[in-house]
């Protein structure tokens, strides 16, 4: 199903984006603040996976992020299991020429607003962890309504080996007491 934001359309992956997807995907600007399992480069074989994947699961929990018709990026939930059922895991990428026009922030709160309030997974809360030299991400989940919960020191290390702080952004469905 089809997620309309005030910029972005959120609509599930098709077959045709295997086309476009490895030229959006494929700088390592992109690649470099998400995690290790994100290909880079990104080529026609991983996107044909990702979207092979996609189409074979019975939940949609991945969403293309479409503007003006183009294929601009991603976004998706990783719903937590067990002890953790109820917290779900959101994350997000643009290509390169998307940045800069308030596009992941539209694409984060239409997500998270329809998750709340529609979804069938319905968490109560839900959350996403930044690299802390990504500070354009940290700026969109907070405009996006998530707060800063907390810093795990050294806790991720890049594909270049740097280590960096990994900061953990949460929003809840009703304000915890
Ligand atoms: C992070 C990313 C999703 C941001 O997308 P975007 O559409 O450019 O973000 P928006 O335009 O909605 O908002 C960016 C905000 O960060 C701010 N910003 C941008 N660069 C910044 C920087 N270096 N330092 C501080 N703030 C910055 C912008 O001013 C804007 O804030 P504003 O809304 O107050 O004006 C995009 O850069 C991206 O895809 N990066 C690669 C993948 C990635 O990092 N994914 C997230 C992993 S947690």
């Amino acid at each position: 199903m089809e997620i309309r934001g005030e910029l972005v359309t959120l609509r599930p992956w098709r077959l045709d984006d295997v086309r476009v997807l490895p030229g959006v995907a494929s700088d390592p600007d992109v690649a470099r603040f998400m995690n290790h399992r994100f290909p880079s480069p990104y080529t026609r074989e991983d996107a044909q996976a990702w979207i092979a994947g996609n189409s074979l699961a019975n939940v949609q929990l991945h969403w293309a992020i479409e503007v003006d018709a183009e294929l601009a990026g991603g976004i998706g939930l990783t719903p937590g299991m067990l002890e953790h059922a109820g917290s779900t895991m959101i994350g997000y990428w643009l290509g390169k020429r998307f940045w800069g026009r308030g596009l992941a922030g539209d694409a984060l709160r239409t997500l998270t607003e329809h998750v709340f309030a529609t979804d069938r997974l319905r968490p109560r809360r839900m959350w996403a962890n930044v690299m802390s030299t990504n500070a354009a991400s940290a700026r969109v989940l907070e405009r996006a309504g998530y707060v800063h919960e907390a810093t795990l020191r050294h806790s991720i290390v890049d594909r270049h080996g740097a280590v960096h702080d990994e900061l953990i952004y949460a929003r809840f469905a009703a304000a915890p007491a």
